[in-house]
């Protein structure tokens, strides 16, 4: 089961696992945009199923994950990707705005796992995946609610993570950098190591199936990203302020 499978990184997965034999339980909000995306994947002799939910509606989540059941079996795994990116400026900071992408990217993604998580421990097998994101590693300028978000979604599913040892449930949480997408293609500011889609894709669901705790990419961003944690804040400032990757 996918979240935000109707576009980007949800859809770019989708089509991968659908053509490695994977049967797809897709989940967004657009049910047409699901349903074109359902018949590329029949077209191709896969399996996959629509379900249209929002993931901020925890009952919602729950009823997918029971159609995703009834109708392909049992969940494996969980990709919790649906996910939306703002730009913050301090002179108009809107806590509405901020709340929609906690809301979504942070208690959405708790709501696709409480969906799926008392069913894989019944099973003692499941595998829960987060696409969080380096920008959740130090606050990123222009960033705050994103960078916060992924912050919390990465803690969130490291704590899951040690509490579901021995049970049988695995977690793996993912740390793209930047990878061209709708979300990313409106932006005029240069994104340094920018990935294309179906790079960006293979690196996901090669970590998802070698069952990776956590894996960062590319190497180079996450070097840096990783090394930025070691940093006293007032360099750490210095070198953020000049390097934007939002105008
Ligand atoms: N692209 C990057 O550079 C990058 C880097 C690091 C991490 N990520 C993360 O990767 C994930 C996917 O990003 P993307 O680049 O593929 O973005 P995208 O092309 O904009 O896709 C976002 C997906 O999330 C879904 N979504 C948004 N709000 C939703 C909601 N309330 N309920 C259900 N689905 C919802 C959208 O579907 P509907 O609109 O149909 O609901 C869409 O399928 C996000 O979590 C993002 O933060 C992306």
């Amino acid at each position: 089961m996918i979240t935000g499978a109707s576009s980007g990184i949800g859809k770019g997965l989708s089509l991968e696992i659908a053509a490695r034999g994977g049967r797809l339980g897709l989940i967004a909000r657009r049910e047409d945009v699901l349903n074109e995306i359902v018949g590329e994947i029949r077209a191709q002799n896969g399996t996959a199923i629509a379900v249209s939910a929002d993931v901020r509606d925890a009952n919602a989540m729950k009823q997918a994950a029971d159609r995703v059941r009834a109708e392909l079996g049992p969940i494996d795994v969980l990709i919790a990707n649906a996910g939306v990116g703002t730009t913050d400026h301090i002179n108009r900071l809107d806590p509405q705005q901020v709340a929609d992408v906690i809301n979504i990217n942070v208690l959405g993604a708790v709501n696709s796992v409480a969906a799926v998580l008392p069913e894989m421990v019944e099973r003692k097998s499941g595998q829960l995946v987060a696409i969080a994101s380096l920008a959740g590693y130090r606050g990123l300028p222009k960033s705050a609610a994103y960078s916060a978000s992924k912050a919390a979604l990465s803690s969130f599913f490291e704590s899951l993570r040690i509490d579901l040892r021995h049970t049988g449930v695995t977690v793996s949480i993912i740390y793209p950098g930047f990878i061209k997408t709708p979300l990313t293609s409106g932006r005029q500011a240069k994104m340094p190591y920018l990935m294309e889609l179906d790079n960006g894709v293979k690196k996901i669901l090669s970590a998802i199936e070698k069952g990776k705790k956590s894996y960062a990419f590319p190497w180079q961003l996450a070097t840096i990203v990783r090394s930025s944690l070691l940093m006293p804040p007032s360099l750490y400032d210095w070198i953020a302020e000049r390097n934007s990757f939002r105008e």
